[in-house]
């Protein structure tokens, strides 16, 4: 196999966003089950901040190239791959794996689905973790039923804005938290938007709602967070948690935080449930036919202007440091994609 020069981003060690660096790399020829793909666009997500500034158990160890979405054009393929063809493009998962910050890499071809028509690579991006997630979410985590409220905190965000608007798709009464400059994109996507730094989110859903929520997706955690989320619902309801935002204020020691307000939440008398499975750890992984035809049915359903992905920014993806430091700061509507300059 001959490899070819490209270049990926490296974090050699966790810290702030300039641990990000351009470095050039070998990038083999695909093997059996294999294609190569020339990245035009990848996803930046809360996620990748996390585990670039911090550091828990399990955490993908350093050096490592972030990167969970990719949108690309396949330029080699495996000698016996015959369902993509050279000059195709594609969109995938790295399943955990990171790898997308990346101008090429070679990935097995049962991660990944031919992208539509007319489809452009940065929209494409937008919809893959997030909107899988949110997809896997609301129908076989949280069991969302038409007609049932909803609480999707962090609405404007890649993930929260990804369930925001499955959930309106879904026909769910929707509220949805974020700060002042979300406010207009959570109203226009069929939600009642509720302002997290200047309302109590508590006393606001018990004002909007007569006994409370069915369900609140909760992508900030933290303790305080969690238990007051929990007050939002009614009985029976569910809280379901799907990230921890608030480690890059409150540092790691949230996680096992929260695990321990998660389980109190399960335990305590007043029948409120919190599903933790299936989730994306395992689920897509073990059940690739059903991560196929949901990505290729978002991307369908995108490209003939159904769904529409919210886009923060575009940034190249040597100048990937940059792109961290606008997610870390804040105040975005939707999600920050990475670019290869053609
Ligand atoms: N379970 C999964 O498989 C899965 C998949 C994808 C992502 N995630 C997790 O989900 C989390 C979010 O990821 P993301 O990519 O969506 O990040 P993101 O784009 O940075 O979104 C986070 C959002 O949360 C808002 N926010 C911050 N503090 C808040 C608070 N106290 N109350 C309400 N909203 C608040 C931010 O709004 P402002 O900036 O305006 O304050 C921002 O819009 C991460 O922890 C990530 O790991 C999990």
């Amino acid at each position: 196999m001959i490899p070819i020069k490209f270049h990926h981003i490296v974090v050699q060690r966790r810290g702030s966003p300039d641990v990000l660096s351009w470095k050039p790399v070998e990038v083999r020829t695909p093997g059996a089950g294999e294609v190569r793909i020339r990245v035009e666009a990848a996803g930046v997500s809360g996620y990748d901040l996390m585990i670039r500034g911090h550091w828990f158990l399990g955490f993908t160890k350093t050096p490592y190239t972030p990167g969970e979405d990719l949108v690309g054009i396949v330029d080699a393929i495996g000698p016996d791959v015959t369902s993509f063809s050279i000059g195709q493009r594609v969109a995938g998962w790295t399943f955990g794996h990171g790898g997308g910050y990346s101008e090429a890499i070679v990935r097995p071809v049962e991660t990944l689905v031919p992208v539509p028509d007319g489809l452009d690579p940065v929209t494409a991006a937008a919809i893959v973790t997030n909107y899988l997630t949110a997809s896997l979410t609301l129908g076989k985590t949280a069991k969302a039923q038409r007609g049932e409220s909803v609480l999707v905190h962090g609405a404007a965000g890649g993930l929260g804005s990804a369930l925001l608007q499955l959930s309106s798709l879904a026909g769910l009464n929707v509220y949805g938290t974020g700060s002042a400059k979300s406010t207009k994109f959570i109203s226009e996507n069929g939600a009642i938007p509720v302002n997290y730094r200047t309302e109590n989110f508590v006393r606001r859903i018990s004002a909007l709602t007569d006994d409370g929520l069915d369900i609140v997706f909760d992508v900030i955690g933290g303790p305080r967070q969690l238990w007051r989320s929990s007050r939002c619902l009614k009985r029976g309801g569910r809280l379901v948690m799907l990230g921890m935002t608030s480690i890059n204020k409150n540092g790691a020691a949230v996680i096992p935080l929260s695990l321990i307000t998660a389980g109190l939440v399960a335990l305590f008398p007043n029948g409120i449930r919190v599903p933790m499975s299936p989730s994306m750890l395992s689920y897509p992984a073990e059940n690739l036919d059903w991560y196929r035809n949901t990505l290729s049915d978002l991307l369908e359903k995108t490209a003939t202007g159904c769904l529409k992905p919210a886009i923060a920014a575009e940034v190249p993806i040597a100048q990937a440091s940059e792109a961290h430091a606008m997610l870390g700061e804040g105040g975005l509507v939707g999600k920050v994609v990475l670019t290869n300059p053609t």
